[in-house]
């Protein structure tokens, strides 16, 4: 396993990603445990976007329960439909929000929280679980992190 990440400083977000991608598909490969990998997937991201928020959420029955994250304590518990995640869930669809408070029945676990994106992944077609990832500022996610965070979430696929 590769203990060092290596991060271009000076380059845009799209490189950005083309550099951590492989190093993340190294990381996670060849280790099994799920929440084991989602939690190195956490680290990686906020260690290189500085997000303010960027965790999972895990179908457990019929509720998404929060997994490993990083950022200010968040809600637990989200129920099928329901906010941002909640819906990227039910419609398995990544969910590009540029103004939360426009998103209706959006949950604000922060009221910091301005800007999010959700990207869901699933085992053997159904979805078992959401990537969130969230911004103190307005319109902060863009195509390009929809891109590149739904490309992340297919590699992870091929893990589980
Ligand atoms: N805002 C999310 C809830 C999760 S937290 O932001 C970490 C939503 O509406 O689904």
């Amino acid at each position: 396993m590769a203990e060092t990440l290596y991060i271009p400083t000076d380059a845009d977000k799209a490189k950005k990603y083309e550099a951590i991608l492989p190093q993340i598909e190294a990381l996670i490969s060849g280790e099994a445990d799920l929440v084991a990998n989602l939690a190195n997937i956490a680290a990686v991201l906020r260690t290189t976007f500085g997000f303010f928020w960027v965790g999972f959420y895990l179908v457990k029955d019929d509720q998404l329960v929060l997994g490993p994250f990083q950022g200010p304590i968040a809600c637990t518990r989200i129920n099928l439909g329901r906010g941002v995640c909640g819906t990227a869930w039910k419609e398995n669809q990544t969910q590009l929000v540029p103004d939360v408070e426009a998103f209706p029945g959006h949950i604000a676990c922060s009221s910091a929280s301005k800007s999010e994106i959700v990207v869901p992944f699933s085992k053997n077609g159904i979805v078992i679980g959401v990537l969130d990832v969230d911004s103190d500022q307005l319109t902060d996610f863009d195509d390009t992190d929809q891109i590149y965070l739904e490309k992340l979430m297919s590699i992870l696929e091929k893990t589980i």
